[in-house]
Order: C-alpha cells, then sequence, then structure tokens
C-alpha cells in the first residue's frame, strides 16, 4: 500500500452501526502512512466517539461542534475540503445520500463535500428496506451520475436488524482498495463500456477424488486486476481457480478447478471481451488417468503417466479479433524477460507481465509484486515492487497505450 504515503485522505463517517467498521479503515491508512482526517456526524457519535477516531488518525475528528472554529484562520469545511486528495464518506446513510444528491449541506460534512473538488467514495450501509425505496434509488443514481462520486458496495448479507439482504457496508478491505485505486486514477474512469475478462488462480488436476497436480498461485494478482479494472468502470468477469478470498461486489466470477474448465469458461466469455487479461497460472500437466474414489495408499503408482492440458492462452491467440487486446504473465525465474518475449510471440500476445517468482516480496501469495511489461511492439516498462493492485493499475495503463 505504499500509494498511500504520505496522501491525504479525508474519512467522513455517518450514522450508522457500520460506522465501527470505519475505524479500520483509519487505522489500516494510518499505518499505511496516510494523512488522514475524519468528520464525525451528530449521529455517528452515537456509534462511535470522536475519541476513538482522533486516536486511530493521530488527529483531532472534527464534529459540528468545532464547525466555526477555523483552521489556520479558515473556516473549517474550506481547509478541509481543499486538503483532502480524496473523500470517503463511510458508512454513507439515507439521510446524507439525500443531502448530497440535492446539493444540500447543513452539517459540517456535507458542507465540507461542496467545498471540495476531489474524487468522492460512497460506501453506503442502511437496512435492505431502506436501501431499495424508490426515492432513496433515485437519490442513488443521480449521485451516481456525477463523475466525482465513486462508489463500493453495498453488499448482501446480514445486517444488524437481523435482516438478510442488500445494504451492507463494503468490508474495509474493500473501502481501502477502492481508496488506492483513487488515489492512483485521480477518479479517471477509463474503461467505462469496456468488457475485461481475467483469469487467475492456480489450477488443479486431480489424480483422484483427493490428491491433485497444482501450484502455490492464490489467483491474488487477479484479483488485483480485477478490482482495478472495475474501479475504473469496466464490466469484469473473473475466471478463477480456487481460491480462499472473496470476489468483489460488482465483479462476475466464474468459479473452475481444472485447465480444461477453465479453457471452456475462457472460450465462452472471450467473443464478447474487449480486454482479456491471462493471470492464472494453469497447472501443464495432469494426470493421464482419473481415478473415481481414493486410491489406497498401497494401490498409489510409484510414476504417473501424463498427458498436457490445453494451452488457453494460446487458442485464445487464434481466434483473436482485431479489436480485442490479449494480455498474458509468464512467472519466471532467473532471467524473466527472455522467455517472456518467446511467450509474447509465440502466443500471438498484444502484451505480457514478466513477473519473478524467485524474489522476496513478489510472485505467488504475496500482497506485492514486481514485473517487466513488453509488448509486440518493442515496449518495454520495469515495475518495482509495489501492491498488486498497483501493478495491476500500472498494467491497465501500460494497456491503454497499445
Ligand atoms: O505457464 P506459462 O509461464 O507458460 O504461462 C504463460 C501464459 O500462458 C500465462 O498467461 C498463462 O496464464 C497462460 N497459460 C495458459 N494455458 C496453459 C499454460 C499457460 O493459458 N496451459
Amino acid at each position: 500500500m505504499q500509494i498511500l504515503r504520505g496522501r491525504r485522505v479525508l474519512i467522513g463517517i455517518g450514522g450508522g452501526i457500520a460506522a465501527y467498521k470505519v475505524c479500520e479503515v483509519v487505522s489500516t491508512l494510518f499505518k499505511a502512512g496516510a494523512k488522514v482526517r475524519a468528520i464525525l456526524t451528530e449521529a455517528s457519535q452515537e456509534f462511535i466517539t470522536p475519541l476513538t477516531v482522533t486516536t486511530l488518525s493521530r488527529h483531532p475528528a472534527y464534529t459540528d461542534e468545532g464547525f466555526w472554529q477555523p483552521i489556520h484562520d479558515r473556516p473549517v469545511h474550506i481547509e478541509l475540503g481543499e486538503w483532502a486528495e480524496v473523500f470517503v464518506i463511510a458508512p454513507l446513510t439515507a439521510n446524507t445520500l439525500g443531502k448530497l444528491a440535492h446539493g444540500l449541506a447543513d452539517n459540517l460534512l456535507t458542507n465540507t463535500v461542496l467545498a471540495s473538488e476531489c474524487p468522492i467514495l460512497l460506501a453506503p450501509a442502511m437496512n435492505t428496506q431502506m436501501w431499495e425505496q424508490l426515492s432513496v434509488q433515485r437519490n442513488w443514481q443521480q449521485l451516481l451520475s456525477e463523475q466525482r462520486y465513486h462508489s463500493v458496495g453495498p453488499g448482501a448479507g446480514l445486517l444488524a436488524c437481523d435482516r438478510v439482504g442488500s445494504g451492507r457496508m463494503a468490508e474495509p478491505a474493500e473501502i481501502l482498495a477502492a481508496v488506492e485505486s483513487l488515489l492512483h486514477t485521480g477518479g479517471k474512469q477509463d474503461l467505462v463500456g469496456k468488457r475485461v475478462l481475467i483469469s487467475t488462480g492456480g489450477t488443479r488436476e486431480y489424480l483422484d477424488p483427493v490428491r491433485f497436480i497444482g501450484n502455490p498461485s492464490t489467483g491474488k494478482m487477479g484479483l488485483a486486476l480485477a478490482q482495478a479494472a472495475m474501479h475504473r468502470g469496466a464490466n469484469v468477469t473473473l475466471v478463477h481457480a480456487p481460491a480462499t478470498w472473496e470476489v468483489p461486489e460488482g465483479v462476475r466470477a466464474i468459479p473452475v478447478v481444472s485447465a480444461a474448465q477453465m479453457q471452456q469458461a475462457m472460450l465462452g466469455c472471450f467473443p464478447d471481451a474487449d480486454l482479456i487479461v491471462m493471470a492464472a497460472a494453469v497447472a501443464d500437466i495432469k494426470p493421464a488417468e482419473y481415478a473415481t474414489e481414493k486410491l489406497p495408499k498401497k494401490l498409489l503408482p510409484t510414476s504417473l503417466p501424463l498427458e498436457p492440458v490445453p494451452d488457453i492462452v494460446a487458442e485464445l491467440g487464434q481466434r483473436k479479433q482485431p479489436h480485442q487486446r490479449l494480455i498474458g504473465f509468464a512467472a519466471q525465474t532467473g532471467d524473466i524477460v527472455k522467455p517472456a518475449l518467446q511467450k509474447l510471440k509465440e502466443k500471438k500476445l498484444d502484451a505480457i507481465a514478466a513477473n519473478p517468482i524467485d524474489q522476496p516480496d513478489a510472485g505467488f501469495g504475496s500482497d506485492t509484486n514486481q514485473a517487466i511489461f513488453l509488448d509486440n511492439q518493442g515496449r518495454q516498462v520495469e515495475i518495482s515492487p509495489c501492491s498488486k493492485l498497483q501493478l495491476a493499475h500500472h498494467l491497465l495503463d501500460f494497456i491503454n497505450a497499445l
């Protein structure tokens, strides 16, 4: 989360039980090196206290009580509004949503919105009945039609009112990812109308119902690509091998296990996609035979006859249409450029991300990564270690120039 270091993030906290989760957002932002300022509405203080937020952000929290106590001789809402690089409003209540949709300002939070120009990230949270009201939905759509507003969630799940339905605030990790994206893009939505298809994770080839040939890929790179593309406005489909993470709200997920299943899913979605990124670590081989019952230990073979699995990206390369862009990944040890260039050419890719898997802080399972991007025009860009989300944005920037 290097991108957060020294960046100015303003958090507006509304009056809902999800306010307690925003404390984690504040804390994580501070620990990642961001400068955090927070505004608490009066209702939010029924759930958390200014002292909580002051302590976590290492800066006095702002409330309506201090509205007319200037900072540096300037009104608080003007000073904070101009200070912020990103303004997060979480939880966004039906009341604040309604006020923002109509340009109303009757407290510090809403006045600061009007006095600011930066991108605003909205994380709504409310009871399902409230969220689904026509009036609330109308306000929501109206607000999102303005370029500066971005949204994260709400998702569905068990709500504090014991109801299961939509209206659940996005998890802190999702809010943080959206903040990182906004800091990278400045709010630019350059993938609106684009359909992006991503594969990720390590496929598994089972020998029997228990044992398989696989690899340590966790699929986090493809997850980061899906988030980055979605934050930039794309319609995203993520074909993923078994994973421990949850697919973010707004991404269409197709879970698969084997290379053959991944091939089927990718071929099915491919004709509709504009940009295809093959980040999956496909197991290149599979056992020639599959036993439907678990093999007893003493019946396990001492050597295993193997067969190749389909080369998915090569097949997509054959079918590629002129408007489509096909991007591969090459996880390598040693020299990463030469084999990646060979794959770029052989598989008819438009670009490839060569990433080392023998470096600390890169490759399988890590939250950070580094890579060299290469394209079929001879461009080469090196990206030093950064979060996988940031690397995903750098790759999307690189592809944009294709
Ligand atoms: O494993 P390798 O480094 O050759 O992978 C290069 C690219 O090819 C990656 O984008 C990977 O997702 C893709 N690939 C594939 N089908 C395979 C093997 C790899 O699509 N059977």
